[in-house]
């Protein structure tokens, strides 16, 4: 279990998410989610197949918009502004704005063929945030440094393993320098020697205080590194709490026979 230097009780939530629905047509996907996260915090999200993860998660960065409830990032609601006190849909450069604060991480990597490593790193910060190329680039190197591989900057996303690619997926989500970052099942894609390097990279990121939600699979990731482990089930949270709690003692059978899945 790692510690982070976080106080729950005082420290307002970074993510607020009340009375959350989503529906595609006549699906209803999520049918009022309530979730807090703190800053600091990693929140692992489990749940079968279908039961509305990444629809989630989709929803926090307004890649998705929600038909009822809010979901509060900070102090913005994101994809959405307040104008003489009536709300109102964000125009594009609003919601690029109000998404800088949002990393996300996604199965398939998503990295541009056509740019290296470290163009794919500098893309947003240089392209949407107009930052200098010479400032983004030097961050961009750190951050390769940071996930281990400054020396594969010049390499495009073939001529890397898929781990590599993953880690190289990290790095651009840091490159805007988030307060908070999405992950949507990091390792599924990856053959199973390869999901450690990236996990690895996950856990550092976790002591290092960021703000993360996590949807995966990996059960030892969620053990040790998770503040809070969140399942959900039929577009609702069935139950959360400690890793302890949900793992090692969940409360519901539904829960229970997911878990019994990877025993
Ligand atoms: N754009 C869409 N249009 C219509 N239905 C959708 C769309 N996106 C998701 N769904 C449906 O919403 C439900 C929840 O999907 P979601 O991808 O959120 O589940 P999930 O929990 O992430 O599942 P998995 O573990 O397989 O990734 C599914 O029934 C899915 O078919
Ligand atoms: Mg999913």
């Amino acid at each position: 279990m790692i510690t982070h230097s976080v106080s729950p009780e005082t420290s307002k939530p970074l993510v607020s998410a009340v009375n959350v629905h989503k529906s595609f047509g006549d699906l209803e996907v999520l049918k009022g989610i309530d979730l807090e996260v703190r800053a600091g915090e990693t929140i692992v999200v489990l749940g079968p197949s279908g039961s509305g993860k990444s629809t989630f998660l989709r929803c926090i960065n307004h890649l998705e918009r929600i038909q009822q409830g809010a979901i509060r990032v900070g102090d913005v609601q994101v994809g959405y502004e307040v104008r003489n006190g009536r709300v109102y849909h964000a125009p594009p450069s609003t919601l690029a704005r109000q998404r800088k604060g949002i990393g996300m991480v996604f199965q398939q990597f998503n990295l541009y063929p056509h740019l290296t490593a470290l163009e794919n790193i500098t893309e947003a910060p240089i392209g949407v945030y107009k930052e200098r190329r010479s400032d983004a680039e030097e961050y961009a190197y750190t951050l390769l440094e940071r996930v281990g591989l400054r020396h594969k900057a010049n390499a495009y996303p073939r001529q890397l393993s898929g781990g590599q690619q993953q880690r190289v997926a990290i790095a651009r989500a840091l490159a805007i320098k988030p307060k908070l970052i999405l992950f949507d099942e990091p390792t599924s894609a990856l053959d199973p020697e390869l999901v450690g390097e990236v996990l690895a990279v996950m856990r550092d990121l976790t002591k290092e205080g960021m703000t993360m939600i996590v949807v995966t699979h990996e059960i030892g990731f969620a053990k040790e590194a998770a503040d809070r482990v969140v399942f959900m089930d039929g577009g609702k949270i069935v139950e959360q709490g400690s890793p302890q709690d949900v793992l090692v003692n969940p409360k519901h059978q539904r829960t229970r026979a997911f878990l019994n899945r990877f025993i």
